[in-house]
């Protein structure tokens, strides 16, 4: 990770942020008014929505759950596969000026294979890839790879045979042991580690008496998760070398300089933007105040102060 100019500009795991806010998976429309500059210039780079081999429809039934304090989701990686998505949509996302981290999520080795050969061949239109070893919402892999850590260095090591560029993998909250987890990844060619995604959790219709969602569990995130989130990000820095995005609950400023400050090089939202997109220009305003509040030359000098208090 290195310093560019801008107080806040960070080459992150080779993505190079203007400033070190992404929006998380899975969260952001593609239409494009939501790419419009008075958005977007606020974040650093937006990650797609989960891409898979073959077109997902997603999972059926109810796919969103408000809670107090976040929100529970099953999408279940609907998409419309790698090769729509690289042949259709990508051109016209590469047209808006913002970089773009491909979110990949596999079912099988073949899967990933086959895409990492696709993000291969398309060479400079791809950015990044965020290596999705973690979504809960489906029946199929996944976050079966990011629970294990020999699992999460077997995708991870795949992917990085195919791919020489950013390549970010995105861990589970869920894994038992997340130093073990994020090493792997870092050992088997990750340039950085995402913590995390959702953490499992479950709703009950009590009128019906039933399940809320048709797979019974879904991912929680939002301001909820954020205590616990941030934990994992502390865990995973003390663990590697290699950069950490924080992500979960972030909110605000205050939560995104906390996931900094505990060793992140940059966060993720998500959640909160179904509340208000003006979260992206507070945390960006809000990074730049702690600049100059702590009066350093740029964030990255703010990356793990609490490690060192
Ligand atoms: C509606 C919804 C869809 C999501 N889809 C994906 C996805 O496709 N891939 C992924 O890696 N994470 C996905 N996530 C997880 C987010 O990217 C993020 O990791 C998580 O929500 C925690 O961040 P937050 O608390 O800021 O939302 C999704 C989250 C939500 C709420």
């Amino acid at each position: 990770m290195s310093c560019i100019s801008d107080p806040l500009a960070l080459d992150v795991g080779g993505m190079k942020l203007k400033v070190p806010v992404v929006i998380a998976s899975g969260t952001w429309a593609y239409e494009a008014g939501m790419w419009a500059d008075d958005l977007t210039r606020h974040v650093g780079a937006i990650c797609s929505k989960a891409i898979t081999k073959d077109p997902c429809p997603g999972n059926p039934g109810c796919r969103i759950w408000e809670t107090p304090s976040g929100v529970l989701n099953s999408i279940g990686l609907q998409n419309e596969g790698i090769d729509r998505f690289i042949d259709c949509r990508l051109p016209d996302l590469k047209k808006r000026g913002v970089p773009v981290m491909l979110n990949v999520c596999m079912q099988s080795a073949e899967d990933l294979a086959y895409m990492m050969d696709r993000i291969a061949e398309a060479g400079d239109m791809v950015d990044g890839v965020e290596l999705n070893v973690s979504c809960p919402n489906t029946d199929h892999g996944c976050m079966s790879w990011g629970v294990d850590p020999a699992l999460t260095a077997q995708a991870t090591e795949m992917a990085r045979r195919r791919w020489d560029g950013p390549l970010w993998v995105k861990l589970t909250p869920q894994a038992p042991d997340i130093p073990a987890v994020a090493k792997a990844a870092e050992s088997a060619g990750a340039s950085a580690v995402v913590t995390a995604n959702t953490w499992l959790g479950m709703a009950i219709d009590t009128l019906r008496g039933v399940p809320v969602f048709s797979r019974r569990v879904a991912g929680l995130s939002g301001p909820a998760v954020f205590p616990l989130a941030l934990r994992v990000v502390w865990d995973a820095a003390g663990a590697v070398k290699i950069p950490v995005i924080g992500c979960g609950g972030v909110d605000g400023p205050d939560s995104a300089l906390a996931m900094i400050m505990a060793g992140a090089s940059a966060v993720e939202v998500g959640a909160a933007l179904f509340g208000d997109f003006k979260v992206l220009e507070n945390v960006h305003e809000g990074l730049l105040a702690a600049v100059e509040r702590w009066n350093v030359a740029s964030l990255a000098e703010l990356i793990g102060r609490a490690r060192r208090a």
